[in-house]
């Protein structure tokens, strides 16, 4: 009789030590399974008692039941145990030091092109006007038509552009922020003041010309509004952009959708009218087009050009950059090299 019952002690203190040194799940299952599963030891000995004499079998059987219990919620706490260091095993291999010194990123600032941009949205807002945006991808129409550029219309050889293709030369990559002209006069009705600036592509490409490049367009549309309105907004803005003293002036020029039209030029910023390389010997620069806004346009828009005048004017934000801060070469500001924008 006595054998039964420590043949069960045995399976205890054998199957305990195993199950508290097991380091991994498939031990603790490989354990339960020799000992104390379904087909372990402590089965096969539940499994004789029918055959033991009454007492023994009493001793033996609550001797067995009690142990499997025991080994059982043992090879619980084991698996806690064992998923516990897996954890603090993961944990110790991620740890993050937060207490040492953080890598340092440079600054970065806005690109010039940007910055002057908002330089001339500024100056703007700040004489009433609101900002206005439009597609980078334009019609036909937009672009052309409705400025008063027909189709097959000579002044288109001043803005030849990338087309879309197998879209029947109908849309386009504009050409100018001019679209946003009759974008905004479709949609409001006058008094307007708006400010439009955007990216615009041209085929053209060399020193002062870059198939992408930055306009901001303007325009203002009221009753009575006159070429001396125009004036006095431009000639403020060169003031506020290149200072108090710099001369400015107006000079004839033609746009299909302004009449009359100019360009305005400011005193050299090289030489100061002199006269040098930068400014061909003249003394002026360029800077911006310009005019009354043609009745033919307020037509397209649906705007009274008896009852309505307006005022229109757009400029390259490049060139205004470049004469800001005597930059030689338009490609500059797009080739990304830190050595030139970190000077801005
Ligand atoms: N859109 C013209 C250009 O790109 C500039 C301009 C705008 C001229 C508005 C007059 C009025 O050349």
């Amino acid at each position: 009789m006595g054998d039964l019952a420590s043949k069960v002690e045995e399976i205890r203190s054998e199957a305990e030590e195993k199950l508290r040194s097991a380091t991994t799940e498939k031990e603790l299952l490989e354990i339960k399974g020799k000992y104390f599963g379904r087909k372990g030891a402590l089965s096969e000995i539940l499994r004789s008692l029918p055959t033991l004499p009454v007492e023994e079998r009493r001793v033996v059987g609550q001797k067995a039941n009690e142990t499997r219990k025991f080994l059982e919620s043992l090879f619980d706490e084991s698996l806690e145990r064992i998923k516990e260091e897996a954890r603090k095993r993961k944990a110790a291999a991620s740890f993050v030091d937060v207490t040492l010194p953080g890598g340092m990123l440079p600054p970065g600032h806005r690109h010039p092109i940007t910055a002057t941009m908002e330089e001339i949205n500024r100056v703007f807002s700040r004489l009433g006007f609101t900002i206005f945006g439009g597609p980078d991808i334009e019609t036909d129409y937009y672009n052309f038509e409705a400025l008063n550029i027909p189709k097959e219309h000579p002044a288109r050889d001043m803005q030849d552009t990338f087309y879309v293709e197998n879209l029947d030369r109908d849309i386009l990559l504009r050409t100018h922020t001019s679209p946003i002209q009759i974008r905004v006069m479709e949609k409001l009705k006058p008094p307007v003041r708006v400010i439009a600036p955007g990216t615009v592509y041209r085929c053209d490409s060399d020193v002062t010309h870059s198939p992408m490049f930055h306009q901001v367009e303007g325009f203002a549309v009221d009753r009575d509004i006159t070429f001396a309105d125009l004036k006095g907004v431009l000639t403020e803005f060169c003031a506020l952009m290149f200072g108090q003293d710099r001369g400015v002036r107006f000079r004839p020029s033609y746009f299909p959708f302004t009449e009359p039209s100019a360009e305005v030029d400011i005193e050299c910023v090289i030489c100061g009218g002199e006269g040098c390389r930068v400014c061909s010997e003249t003394g002026w620069l360029e800077i911006l087009g310009c005019g009354m806004i043609d009745p033919e346009v307020f037509r397209y828009v649906g705007y009274d050009p008896e009852e309505f005048s307006g005022f229109a004017f757009g400029m390259g934000v490049e060139r205004i950059a470049m004469l800001r801060h005597g930059i030689g070469d338009i490609r500059l500001f797009f080739e990304n090299d830190l050595r030139f924008l970190t000077q801005f």
